[in-house]
């Protein structure tokens, strides 16, 4: 399968999951695709580098210079669409995506989410869960369609949070279940054994 990823920032589960596309990953671990273009919305994103040190094509499609989300959108679907990928991944990418995103991918774009959705949709979750005086968070790894952080969720993993924890020991906590979890979804669709219907998410023939 052939995967993009769109990212903003630092990258580390895009490389991970390029990682686990590679051959050196165990055999039993090994998702059979791979991350065929990384494109990110802003030039200094990290990941553009580390992803070009991997051999993986890379992309800056800016943002700016856009009348409205819309137009941007559809420059990213022209770029996206020219890798022919069967998934398009999110890793903290950082523009909500429209209808012109959405619709042009059905079906076949994944996010991850820091947050035990529904819980804490959108920005700062780690902050809004040691907020709220939650003994719990975690991370949910879902497709994407048009309500943000909304489509139906796949695969999450939890984590305690601990009395004194700060919002970076929550996110060094849930980045290390990211890197567990996001492989082992991508793996499955891979392998064609999880789609969205319109009923949800489907591993294996079974509803999730
Ligand atoms: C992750 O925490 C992910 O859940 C969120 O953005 C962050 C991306 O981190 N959507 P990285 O760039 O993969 O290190």
């Amino acid at each position: 399968k052939r995967i993009v990823v769109l990212i903003s920032g630092t990258g580390s589960n895009m490389l991970n999951i390029a990682e686990h596309c590679q051959e050196s990953k165990s055999q039993a671990n090994k998702i059979n695709g791979d991350v065929v273009a990384v494109i990110a919305n802003r030039a200094d994103a990290a990941g553009l580098a580390k992803a070009a040190e991997l051999g993986i094509a890379t992309e800056f499609v800016p943002h700016t210079n856009f009348a409205n989300r819309e137009d941007y959108d559809q420059a990213l679907v022209e770029r996206v669409q020219s890798y022919q990928p069967d998934l398009i991944i999110l890793a903290g990418f950082m523009r909500v995506l429209t209808s012109v995103f959405v619709s042009a991918f059905t079906d076949r774009i994944m996010n991850i989410h820091p947050s035990l959705l529904p819980k804490y949709k959108g920005m700062h979750t780690h902050q809004r869960a040691l907020d709220a005086g939650d003994t719990e968070h975690g991370v949910s790894v879902h497709f994407v369609t048009e309500e943000l952080d909304g489509g139906p969720v796949i695969l999450q993993s939890r984590v305690p949070i601990f009395p004194e924890d700060t919002a970076e020991d929550l996110q060094e906590r849930v980045h290390e279940q990211e890197y567990r979890i996001y492989p082992l979804v991508v793996r499955w669709f891979c392998a064609d054994r999880l789609k969205l219907t319109e009923e949800g998410a489907v591993l294996d023939g079974a509803l999730l």
